[in-house]
């Protein structure tokens, strides 16, 4: 009872969380906004205080380990070493920001903050006072503005959308973007600045009030391309789905062996409430009814098309069945879709693979064939098995793409080699997601400590209440786990290798081993989730 109560506390905290992330009210645009704020302040206070000694950032970013911390706000350098292991939001949330700047973590937990202006609160600037060590050289900020300054009006990178910091860049021309798992961890919705980025080209920057959508294709009555307001006309419709690039996870393969693309970790997966108009529905108003009726007409897959040149297609079953929920989104939790996400319209296809979820969208297309491309066609989303290491020889036409995605879970807390513990103690709390595509809801998560010899029961939280054929999103899991005795003839740490699995509603479990799910690509990694934790003794038994 007492668990559960601590649970649900522990999920509505979670809420609170992106609660204070959504207040973050424009993402991106605030944070750069609230950057421009505090160099000018920075400014002004660095002049007030000539006495401390300058660093640079290089300088302030060699002190980002728990025993010797430094960050900077507003032009200020503290060293909140002393201070770490009392944050409220605890030690791995603090060490995000260690060695740069607090602001853009600031930005998302809002607490730190006192009403507008947005300066720290009372107590929170009583505990830095003391700590300020220094100051952000001027030379730096400098030589910063002048080379934002420079930047080439030829490149196609120049206009790019602010990133939040804590997103872990995978590349930046075009972007591939992850979060932390820290940060993704306990919000069942992500907000919106902490969403995984992933485009192949620069992104389109289209205007909300001249934009349109061409609809057309087999058995579509003609007409002119339906601006925003008039597809804003339609029935509105918003579905909570998680969004998974197929690429999630890659980085644990390449250690098998060396695939193609982004090495991402586990965080190329995030969560939105999506609001736009049901695909169908835009069809019908152009007198392509059921899915039935698409099918009669000789429909086989719905195209999209993007204003970057990214095409993809669903079938038509998916596309315009009133199950399958595909939605042409104008809003992701409750706010215009962020350009990097595909403002002003996108295609969320709830369960399938990300690629099918076309941003920046220039056309829908009722078609008998696939979409055309690397993306629908090509080898990008082919999988093979793990005896074809080279594209040698390979039918890859004849390979179907990637449409729905296979049952998955993570750990995002404890992070690997963090300290997951008190000292001697004798369980861990664990907590993660778990996802299945094609809206196959999860039923069950086990957890283990020791590498997969015995397991716990998750508690499946938010998420776990969405309907068995049709959950889109992602569930969230918590567990107290208990740890293993400590190795015989090793050291007094107890080395935990911990590991998840998951279950769906059709009893599909991830498989044991990224040896079995490699593939040349390095598509749906799903294997069982491993994150090596140490825990050291309690003092007298050290
Ligand atoms: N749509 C367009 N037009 N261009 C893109 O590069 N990337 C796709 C998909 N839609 C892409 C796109 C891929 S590979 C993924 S995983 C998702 O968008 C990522 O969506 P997100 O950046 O909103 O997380």
């Amino acid at each position: 009872m007492l668990r559960q109560t601590l649970l649900r506390a522990r999920f509505s905290a979670g809420r609170a969380r992106f609660a204070a992330a959504a207040a973050l009210a424009g993402g991106a645009t605030a944070l750069a906004l609230q950057q421009q704020r505090t160099s000018s302040v920075a400014q002004a206070s660095a002049a007030a205080q000539p006495a401390l000694p300058e660093f640079t950032r290089a300088e302030v970013a060699k002190h980002a380990s728990p025993d010797d911390c430094w960050v900077l706000l507003d032009g200020k350098i503290y060293d909140i070493t002393p201070f770490i292991k009392n944050h409220p939001g605890g030690v791995e949330k603090i060490l995000l920001a260690a060695g740069q700047s607090v602001e853009p973590f600031w930005a998302l937990y809002r607490q730190h903050l006192a009403a507008p202006p947005a300066t720290p609160k009372e107590h929170v600037a009583e505990i830095l006072g003391p700590l300020c060590v220094g100051r952000l050289s001027a030379a730096e900020a400098e030589a910063d503005r002048l080379a934002t300054a420079a930047r080439s009006p030829d490149d196609p990178f120049r206009d790019e959308p602010a990133r939040h910091p804590a997103l872990r860049q995978l590349s930046s021309a075009p972007c591939s973007a992850e979060a932390p798992p820290a940060l993704l961890d306990g919000s069942f919705l992500t907000p919106n600045a902490l969403f995984f980025v992933r485009n192949h080209h620069p992104v389109p920057h289209l205007d909300g009030a001249t934009y349109a959508l061409s609809v057309g294709g087999v058995g579509v009555a003609g007409g002119p391309p339906l601006t925003l307001d008039e597809l804003k006309a339609l029935p509105r419709t918003t579905v909570v789905a998680t969004v998974q690039c197929g690429g999630n996870r890659r980085g644990e393969l390449n250690a098998v062996r060396k695939t193609s693309g982004n090495a991402w970790g586990c965080g190329a997966i995030s969560t939105a409430e999506w609001t736009g108009v049901r695909l169908r529905d835009v069809f019908a108003a152009r007198g392509l009814g059921s899915a039935d009726a698409a099918a009669a007409a000789g429909v086989r897959h719905v195209q999209f098309e993007g204003d970057d040149g990214v095409k993809a297609s669903v079938p038509v079953e998916k596309a315009l069945s009133s199950h399958g929920d595909v939605l042409l989104a104008y809003e992701m939790n409750g706010e215009p879709l962020p350009a990097d996400h595909g403002y002003p319209l996108r295609a969320v296809v709830p369960g399938h693979v990300g690629v099918r979820n076309v941003k920046w969208l220039k056309s829908v297309t009722a078609a008998a064939d696939e979409a055309d491309g690397v993306w629908q066609r090509g080898i990008a989303y082919k999988s093979f098995g793990p005896a074809v290491t080279t594209l040698d020889g390979l039918d890859v036409a004849a390979a179907p793409p990637m449409q729905e995605t296979p049952v998955t879970s993570v750990i995002l807390r404890p992070a690997a080699g963090a300290l997951p513990a008190e000292a001697g103690a004798t369980s861990l709390e664990v907590s993660g997601i778990a996802y299945s595509g094609g809206g196959r809801a999860i039923i069950r998560v086990d957890v283990s400590a020791d590498g997969g010899r015995t397991w716990t029961a998750a508690e499946l939280g938010e998420g776990a209440d969405q309907p068995l054929s049709k959950a889109w999103a992602w569930t969230l899991w918590t567990a107290d786990v208990p740890l293993p005795p400590p190795k015989e003839g090793g050291g007094p740490n107890v080395d935990a290798e911990l590991v998840c699995r998951a279950v769906d509603a059709s009893f599909n479990m991830q498989p044991a081993s990224v040896a079995d799910t490699w593939n040349l690509r390095g598509l749906a990694n799903n294997a069982w989730h491993r994150v090596a934790v140490s825990v050291p003794p309690a003092s007298d038994d050290a």
